[in-house]
Formats: structure tokens, C-alpha cells, sequence
């Protein structure tokens, strides 16, 4: 299996105000002190995007967007291009986040275009997957994981510029998570997925877990083989919290 260093990375969703940057040098000062073995990014909403970027100045944190628009530019109300994000100090940008595809009907086509527009501007996109509780009382989670990956991952992708976040929506925001054997079965599914596209790049490929991550689960779920980093919700949203994961790695 090849080495993938893990990324740890915060999704503060529509949370944040000009003053939680406290929050981000907080957590510079932790990481300028101790050195975690993993790469940390924060996405906060894009109207703080150059805010914690120019916080962010002379740490390892990176700072990424949330959603793109799978077009440069146009008319299109209320919409961020993948363009912006870069040009407004983003380097991820988090694409097909389950709350985007249930809020705003987002396919496995847009994501893929999404990921691909993230991709022409120089960004990392973490293209997000993940089954409902009905499909896994169903039995159908590595068929809907399948399916996701399939239809969402363009067709250049490489371990550079690309990212798994598998989150299970029926663990997001609600404290349960799956036990570590069935995480292991997703990620195992998804890293062959990725193996039979995308060969050597797909061994690579760092795939997060995500889903009520939080200091107290973050060890026993970074020991599950192929998890190689968390994409964290309410636990990234205070320095401290957000600390007890990353150092976890
Ligand atoms: O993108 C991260 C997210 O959906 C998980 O949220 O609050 O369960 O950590 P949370």
C-alpha cells in the first residue's frame, strides 16, 4: 500500500464571522509548538476565505473553499467560481458535500464538472460521497459509493489534485459514526475503485473519513487502514477541538 500522508480538514460550513479568526491563529500557535504528521486545511464560508489566508501567513494551514461554480465566470447570482477561490487565497475546494447535493439537487454530473472547473484553476477538490441511512438499511452503501465515484471523479484526476472525503450522511452532525470495521469495508471499496481507474494515482489518492469526527474518535479512526485524514464539521470550529483531532494524527 503506498504512504499517503493524511490531511486533516475542517469544514466550518455557514459558520464564522470575521472575528473567529481567533480561532485560526489559535491553532497556528498549537502547530507552530508540536509538529502533527498530517497537512491541516480550513474551509470556511468564502466571505472569510482571504481573511484566514492572510491569518494563515507563515503556517502550514491551508485555506479552501466550500463549493465552486462549474463555469470561470458569467451570469450567475450569488455563485463563486473556482477561479475566485484561488484568486481569494484558496488552494481545496470542497465539491458535492452531501448537504449540496440534498439543499441544491447537485448530481453526480455537477460534481464531476465542479471538481473539473476546481482542477483547470489550480485547486485541490475534495469530491465528497457518501449514503443516506435508508440506502445502508438497504444494504446498498458500496453500491451507492460506486456509483458516486464513478459518476463524480473526472477522468484526469491524480493523488495532486484530487481528494476522497467519504462521509456516511446519516453520521454527519449527529454524533454516531460507523464502526471501524465498516469504515474499513467503504474505504477498502473506494481505494480499489480508485486503483482500477486510476491505477498507480489512485493508490495515492488520500481518502478522508468524515462524520462526527471528534478528539475523542479521531485515533481509533485514523488506525483504519486506507483512512488517511478526516474532513471535520462542528469539531473544526473551535482551535481547540479542532487540535485534538489534528494532533491525533
Ligand atoms: O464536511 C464535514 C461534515 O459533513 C461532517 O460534519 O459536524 O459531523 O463533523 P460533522
Amino acid at each position: 500500500m503506498a504512504r499517503v500522508k493524511a490531511l486533516v480538514a475542517g469544514n466550518w460550513k455557514m459558520n464564522g464571522l470575521k472575528a473567529s479568526k481567533k480561532e485560526l491563529t489559535a491553532l497556528a500557535k498549537k502547530l507552530g509548538k508540536e509538529k502533527p504528521g498530517c497537512d491541516v486545511l480550513i474551509c470556511p464560508p468564502a466571505t472569510l476565505i482571504a481573511t484566514l489566508k492572510d491569518a494563515a501567513k507563515g503556517t502550514k494551514i491551508a485555506i479552501g473553499g466550500q463549493d465552486c461554480h462549474a463555469k470561470e465566470s458569467g451570469a450567475h447570482t450569488g455563485d463563486v467560481s473556482a477561479e475566485m477561490l484561488k484568486d481569494a487565497g484558496a488552494s481545496y475546494v470542497i465539491v458535492g458535500h452531501s448537504e449540496r447535493r440534498a439543499d441544491h439537487g447537485e448530481t453526480d454530473a455537477d460534481v464531476k464538472a465542479k471538481a473539473e472547473a476546481a482542477h483547470r484553476a489550480g485547486l485541490v477538490a475534495i469530491v465528497c460521497v457518501g449514503e443516506t441511512e435508508a440506502q445502508r438499511d438497504a444494504g446498498e452503501t458500496l453500491k451507492i459509493i460506486k456509483g458516486q465515484l464513478k459518476g463524480s471523479l473526472p477522468a484526469g484526476a491524480t493523488a495532486k489534485t484530487t481528494v476522497i472525503a467519504y462521509e456516511p450522511v446519516w453520521a454527519i452532525g449527529t454524533g454516531r459514526t460507523p464502526t471501524a470495521d465498516d469504515v474499513a469495508k467503504v474505504h477498502a471499496a473506494i481505494r480499489k475503485a480508485l486503483d482500477a481507474r486510476f491505477g498507480a494515482e489512485g493508490a495515492k489518492m488520500r481518502i478522508l473519513y468524515g462524520g462526527s469526527v471528534k478528539p475523542s474518535n479521531a485515533a481509533e479512526l485514523m488506525a483504519v487502514p486506507n483512512v488517511n485524514g478526516a474532513l471535520v464539521g462542528g469539531a473544526s470550529l473551535k482551535a481547540e477541538d479542532f487540535w485534538g483531532i489534528v494532533s491525533a494524527y
